[in-house]
């Protein structure tokens, strides 16, 4: 199978300290993954990396299936490439009802020439009723964001970059502030997302991990220290040694 995301090789200094250093990863088309490992591993710079937002100093990072260099593109592009993400403070319109925001995510996608003589359609409608279905907000459509709870409003974010309809999502610990049973949904959401494209979750809690039954990578020191099923890396002495066994 080929990749969709591969980098290699790529090392990343701040001020003289190496925070990412020679590290190599690929995912592909239709696979989930989960990223773990210490504070300060490199978890939130390895997505800073992909998404353009840092520059690495070495390596390389390439993507598709004709392998372009996602390195010399700008923030906007590579997301126009299809890579989405989700940052931990939401960013839902909040006098907007959850349909507006989902319609407005949806839209964003078109030139703005094609916004300005936008009419809503039904096609867009029922895009935006089958993405609350997805996340779970389909009888909320009506209400006003700033009134859904903290899991909400993270779901209705992730309905918002489906709507965008990447071909990767990377989510940064996605479960924080949430209830255990907001946490089990949010695991559903991005398990079903990622049977039709590839997902990356960095994630501390390993219920959640669990559950989202997936191969793990355990970064540290801006590496890859150990890579495969949770059960394989949690039973790794070194993985034990800096992560799990603190
Ligand atoms: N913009 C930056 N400037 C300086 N140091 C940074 C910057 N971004 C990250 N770092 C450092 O790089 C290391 C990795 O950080 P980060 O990627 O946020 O780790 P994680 O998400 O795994 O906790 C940390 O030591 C952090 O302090
Ligand atoms: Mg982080």
């Amino acid at each position: 199978m080929s990749m969709l995301l591969e980098v290699s090789g790529v090392s990343v200094s701040f001020d003289g300290f190496k925070a990412i250093n020679n590290l190599s990863f690929a995912i592909g088309p239709a696979e989930m993954r989960a990223i773990i490992g210490p504070n300060g591993a490199g978890k939130t710079t390895f997505m800073d990396i992909v998404t353009g937002k840092t520059k690495p100093d070495e390596g390389r990072v390439t993507w598709g299936e004709r392998n372009v260099s996602l390195l010399g593109m700008s923030e906007a592009r590579i997301a126009r490439e299809g890579v989405g993400r989700k940052f931990q403070k939401p960013t839902v319109f909040e006098d907007q009802t959850v349909l507006e925001n989902l319609l407005m995510a949806l839209r964003s996608n078109r030139s703005p020439f094609a916004v300005m003589f936008y009419r809503s359609n039904r096609a867009d409608l029922d895009r935006v009723e089958e993405l609350a279905g997805e996340i779970g907000l389909l009888d909320s459509l009506g209400r006003k964001s700033g009134e859904l709870s903290h899991g909400q409003k993270q779901w209705l974010e992730i309905g918002m970059l489906l709507a965008q309809e990447p071909r990767l999502l990377l989510v940064d610990e996605p479960a924080a502030g949430m209830t255990p049973a907001e946490r089990e949904h949010t695991t559903a959401i991005l398990v079903e997302a990622a049977k039709t494209r590839a997902v990356v979750v960095v994630e501390h809690d390993m219920e959640f991990v669990r559950r989202l039954d997936c191969r793990v990578t355990v970064l540290h020191e801006g590496a890859v220290l150990a890579e495969g099923s949770l059960d394989h890396v949690t039973t790794n002495s070194q993985v034990i040694d800096v992560y799990l066994g603190r």
